[in-house]
């Protein structure tokens, strides 16, 4: 196996593959891309450039960036063309098993036995993609998130029959176009999508039930709990509200709901060790003494109206209930 990635190749350059290369090729990796057609691929590249001159004009992408994508972008007429010399390969086909297996069996057999392969689902597991993949020790899920040139968390999950050593290769990869990989195992929608589904389950039945319009739901979420999520994941702020609190809150919701929304066994745990977060010297995030709870407030204070000051600056999204209102009022 390769020990260090200085090419690579995109299969399906579409949403999201086409963002992982532009990303790439910014930071000075040559990237080929192949999808359907070459004609397909070519109005890729295309649209890749048009988005990265305008994205560094308005200073979204740093100097150089557009230049960049126009050097190091090339498209190959095929997948084995593609695939065939080069050290990484990222698969960003369409989330249907029956494609990748086949996108993947041609990846696999046309590239370098030395090559290692990402694939990019954000759901399916490697086991089950793996199979479709010749040498699969050289095998992994690389999980970029949306939009990927901006986004910089990328999830990557080995397989049982993975080699772990295709890992460090891959974060050096990744940390050179400035993203970090964590690793989460190996089950249906990973960490970042099961959590990110739950949430828009919820959120549906919210909406079925009368509880909230759609509109509520998504202006609640981001200007109050998803305000935080910015900075702190939710063991972290259930620390900072408090454990004790959260599992007397978990008892309304068993009552309201049934057992499917209990308290977890894992804050039952810590609320019995005597550890209610932040305010008591510690919880899920470790120990916290005066010191630290300080530096942690000072950096919540910061970090919280900073973002208050960026949004203003930024003005609604044009989604946003707020933003449409005045032009429907105009109109
Ligand atoms: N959209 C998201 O928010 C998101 C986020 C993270 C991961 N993903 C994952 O990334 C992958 C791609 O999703 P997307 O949103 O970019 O989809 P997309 O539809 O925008 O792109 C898929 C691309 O694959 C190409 N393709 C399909 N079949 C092919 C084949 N046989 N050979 C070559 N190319 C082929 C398509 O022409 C298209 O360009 C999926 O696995 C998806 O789950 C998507």
């Amino acid at each position: 196996m390769i020990d260090n990635i200085r090419t690579i190749a995109v299969v399906g350059s579409g949403y999201m593959g086409g963002g992982i290369a532009q990303s790439l090729a910014i930071v000075g990796f040559p990237v080929v891309i192949a999808d359907v057609s070459v004609q397909y691929a070519e109005a890729a590249r295309a649209r890749l450039i048009d988005e990265a001159d305008r994205f560094e004009a308005s200073g979204v992408f740093p100097v150089g960036a557009a230049d960049a994508v126009r050097k190091n972008l090339t498209v190959a007429r095929d997948i084995e063309t593609a695939v065939a010399h080069v050290d990484f390969v990222q698969e960003a086909v369409s989330e249907v098993v029956a494609i990748k297996h086949e996108v993947l069996a041609r990846i696999s057999a046309a590239a370098s036995p030395e090559a290692i392969i990402g694939s990019n689902t954000s759901t399916i597991p490697v086991s089950e993609l793996d199979v479709a993949v010749v040498g699969p020790e050289r095998f992994l899920n690389v999980h970029w998130s949306n939009p990927a040139p901006f986004v910089p968390g990328v999830e990557l999950i080995v397989g049982r029959k993975t080699d772990r050593a295709t890992l460090p290769i891959v974060k050096r990869m990744l940390t050179r176009a400035g993203r970090s990989g964590a690793e989460v195992a190996d089950v249906p929608g990973f960490v970042l999508n099961r959590l990110q589904y739950v949430l828009l389950k919820e959120a549906a039945s919210i909406v079925e039930e009368g509880v909230a319009s759609i509109q509520d739901v998504d202006t609640i979420v981001r200007t109050t709990f998803g305000f935080r999520l910015a900075f702190f994941g939710p063991f972290a702020i259930a620390d900072m509200a408090g454990l004790d609190v959260y599992a007397n809150g978990f008892h309304t919701f068993e009552e309201g709901f049934g057992p499917r929304l209990a308290a977890p066994q894992l804050l039952l745990d810590q609320v019995a060790a005597g550890r209610h977060g932040v305010k008591n010297g510690g919880g899920w995030t470790g120990d916290v003494d005066a010191d630290r709870l300080r530096a942690l407030e000072d950096y919540r204070a910061r970090a919280y109206s900073a973002l208050v000051r960026l949004r203003a600056d930024l003005g609604p999204s044009p989604l946003e209930a707020d933003a449409v209102a005045p032009a429907a009022t105009e109109s």
